[in-house]
C-alpha cells in the first residue's frame, strides 16, 4: 500500500452551520458559505499496513486518545469500507497553528485525513465525493475540500457536500483573527449542534438564513464587503443568540470578545471597512480587504488583544510529496 500526505486549510463561515437534521450523517439544518484560510494548515500522512496490530494516530507528535481518537478511527473505518481493506493505519498529523487557540479546527483535520487516507488506500475520489466523505468526519470539513469560497448545501447523504463558488484568487478578502483567549472551550461544536434545536430562537434563525445567504453570495460574487459583512455579522449574532438560549445555555464569549464586538462597528463609523464573525469560541474574526488588514491588526493590538492571525483565502485540500514519518 502507498503512503500519502495531504494538506488542508481550516475555513471561516460567513453563514454558519449550527444544528443538524441528521446527527449520524452530519446533515446540516441550513446551507452554509465559507472561505478557506491560507495562513493556517494541517498536514496529515497516512499509511495502511498489514504489520500494525492497531491503528496509531498522533497529532502534533502526541498520541490521540478518548473521543477525538474514536472520531478518527470511525473515519478510517469509512475509508477501509470504501476500499475493501482491513489493514490498520498509521496516521500522523501536524498543525502549523498553536494548539488551544480556538483555531485548532476539525475542518482542516478531517479534510486532510479524508484525502490522505483515501489515496493511501488506493482510492481516487473526485472533489464532490471527497467533500461528502469529509462531512461525515466533521460537518464543516466538507467546506475545506474545494478551494477558495465554498457553499455547502444538499438534501441527503449523496447530495450534501461543498461546491466552490469562487476561487481563492477571486477576491483578497482577509480574516484578521483576534485571539482573545486560549482557554479550552467548555462545550465543543459536536455537542453544541444537538443543543441548538432546544433554543426558542432556532427556527427564527433558520428562517432568516436564506436572506443572509443571498446577500453573502452576492457580496462574494461582486467582491462587495458591504453586502457580505452585514450578513456575516447578523448571522454570527443570531447563531450566538441560539447558543445563549439553548438548554443548558452556551456562552462562549470572554471579556475580550465583547471589547472587539463593540469596537468593530465603532471603527466602521470612523470609516474603516471591517465586519466581524465568530465560531463556537471566544475569538473574533474581523473581515476586511487585504489593504486594511494591517490597520485592523494594529487597532486590535491597541485594544489589548494578545494574539492576532491574518489570513487571506486558501486553496482546497491537496496532496504533497513529503511525509511526516
Ligand atoms: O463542523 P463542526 O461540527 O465543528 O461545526 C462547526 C460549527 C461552527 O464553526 C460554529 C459554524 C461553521 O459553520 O463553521
Amino acid at each position: 500500500m502507498e503512503k500519502a500526505t495531504a494538506v488542508a486549510n481550516p475555513n471561516i463561515a460567513f453563514v454558519k452551520y449550527w444544528g443538524k437534521t441528521d446527527e449520524e450523517l452530519n446533515l446540516p439544518a441550513n446551507p452554509s458559505l465559507s472561505m478557506n484560510l491560507a495562513a493556517l494548515t494541517t498536514v496529515t500522512t497516512v499509511e495502511f499496513r498489514r504489520d500494525l496490530p492497531a491503528d496509531l494516530v498522533t497529532v502534533d507528535d502526541r498520541p490521540l486518545a478518548g473521543p477525538a481518537l474514536a472520531r478518527v478511527l470511525a473515519h478510517l473505518d469509512r475509508v477501509r469500507a470504501l476500499a475493501g481493506i482491513d489493514h490498520k493505519a498509521w496516521v500522523a498529523s501536524r498543525n502549523d497553528f498553536p494548539a488551544g487557540t480556538g483555531l485548532a479546527s476539525s475542518a482542516s483535520a478531517f479534510a486532510a485525513l479524508s484525502l490522505a487516507a483515501t489515496r493511501a488506500a488506493g482510492l481516487w475520489l473526485d472533489e464532490a465525493a471527497l467533500s461528502q466523505l469529509a462531512r461525515l468526519g466533521s460537518g464543516s470539513a466538507c467546506r475545506s475540500v474545494p478551494a477558495g469560497f465554498c457553499l455547502w448545501e444538499g438534501e441527503d447523504d449523496e447530495t450534501s457536500y461543498a461546491r466552490q463558488v469562487a476561487p481563492a484568487e477571486h477576491w483578497n478578502l482577509t480574516d484578521v483573527v483576534a485571539i482573545v483567549s486560549r482557554e479550552h472551550k467548555p462545550v465543543g461544536s459536536h455537542d453544541g449542534h444537538s443543543l441548538a434545536p432546544g433554543s426558542p430562537f432556532y427556527a427564527a434563525r433558520l428562517a432568516a438564513v436564506p436572506g443572509w445567504l443571498a446577500d453573502a453570495g452576492r457580496g462574494i460574487r461582486q467582491r462587495n464587503l458591504d453586502l457580505l459583512g452585514p450578513a456575516a455579522e447578523a448571522d454570527a449574532l443570531a447563531m450566538h443568540g441560539v447558543m445563549l438560549t439553548s438548554q443548558p445555555p452556551l456562552l462562549y464569549w470572554e471579556g475580550g470578545t465583547l471589547a472587539v464586538l463593540k469596537a468593530v462597528p465603532d471603527w466602521r463609523r470612523e470609516g474603516l471597512d471591517v465586519y466581524f464573525t465568530m465560531d463556537a469560541g471566544p475569538n473574533v474574526h474581523c473581515l476586511c480587504l487585504a489593504a486594511t488588514a494591517a490597520e485592523v491588526e494594529g487597532r486590535l493590538r491597541r485594544l489589548g488583544v494578545p494574539e492576532v492571525v491574518v489570513s487571506g483565502p486558501g486553496q482546497g485540500v491537496r496532496l504533497v510529496d513529503h511525509y511526516l514519518f
